[in-house]
């Protein structure tokens, strides 16, 4: 397995059907001249919308987040299993939001990815760190922790379906990124000095960064070492931005 960029949508709480339409119809225009892996992760409901507009653009659909089990009396959950039934390719786990807004912890975010993983989907899976704990120099620790504990425990045969994303807290709609040395440095600690230990296999992971992207700064950002795409909120919802982050200038 090589390491591939991937530019993924994260459209969280947005988008109508009209404004998906809109999304798919100016994509359509640069189909065929993405240089990466283009990616969108919509409301759960739209998912198949997304999937019958997106197979013609070659876009990939996964899910926001996923359930930590297959299917019974869960209300409101969401199977992973039922996901690749419907055709998701990959679900993102552990976003901020999901852990500071819902309060996900490692081991549910752990339970969630192996069953993803089982499931046939790819996994996303989040990290990064709060605005005190970059200020209190806990940058790495916080990102080791969320790292070893979330990822434990994973068979190696599915690691060639496991992409993570560093997003620090303090980057997500903000309009303030990370500098891409910022960012390089928590890449490249992750790729360097944290998957060999937990036996992730550090060279073939792609490791995307989050957190104010945008058609300004991505090529920077791509530009750096251990940044191998993006995963992008608010630059993500209009297909003409998502279109220039998918080709960059
Ligand atoms: P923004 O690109 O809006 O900062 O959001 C980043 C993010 O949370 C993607 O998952």
């Amino acid at each position: 397995m090589t390491r591939e960029i991937y530019i993924v949508g994260n459209w969280k709480m947005n988008q109508k059907i009209s404004d998906i339409e809109s999304f798919f119809n100016a994509m359509k225009k640069i189909k065929g001249k993405y240089n990466c892996h283009a990616w969108v992760a919509p409301q759960a409901m739209h998912i198949e919308t997304c999937l019958k507009l997106g197979r013609d653009n070659g876009i990939l659909v996964g899910s926001q987040n996923c359930a930590d089990h297959q299917s019974g009396a869960y209300t409101g959950e969401l199977s992973p299993l039922s996901l690749k039934d419907i055709g998701a390719h990959f679900s993102i786990i552990g976003h901020s939001e999901r852990r500071h807004i819902y309060g996900e912890v490692d081991n549910y975010l752990n339970a969630k990815t192996l069953l993803a993983l089982q499931s046939g989907l790819w996994a996303i899976f989040c990290v990064g760190e709060k605005l005190e704990e970059r200020e209190a120099g806990k940058t790495n620790e916080v990102v080791k922790r969320q790292v070893t504990e979330g990822l434990k425990n994973i068979p190696s045969e599915y690691h060639d379906r496991i992409i993570i994303a560093y997003e620090p807290v303090w980057a997500i709609g903000t309009g303030k990124t990370a500098t891409p040395q910022q960012a390089q440095e928590v890449h490249s600690f992750i790729r360097n000095e944290l998957l060999e230990q937990i036996n992730l296999d550090a060279k073939a992971i792609s490791i995307l960064y989050g957190g104010s992207v945008k058609p300004s700064n991505v090529k920077e950002l791509l530009g750096q070492n251990d940044i191998d795409g993006a995963l992008v909120g608010g630059a993500s919802l209009k297909g003409e931005d998502f279109g220039k982050l998918c080709m960059p200038e």
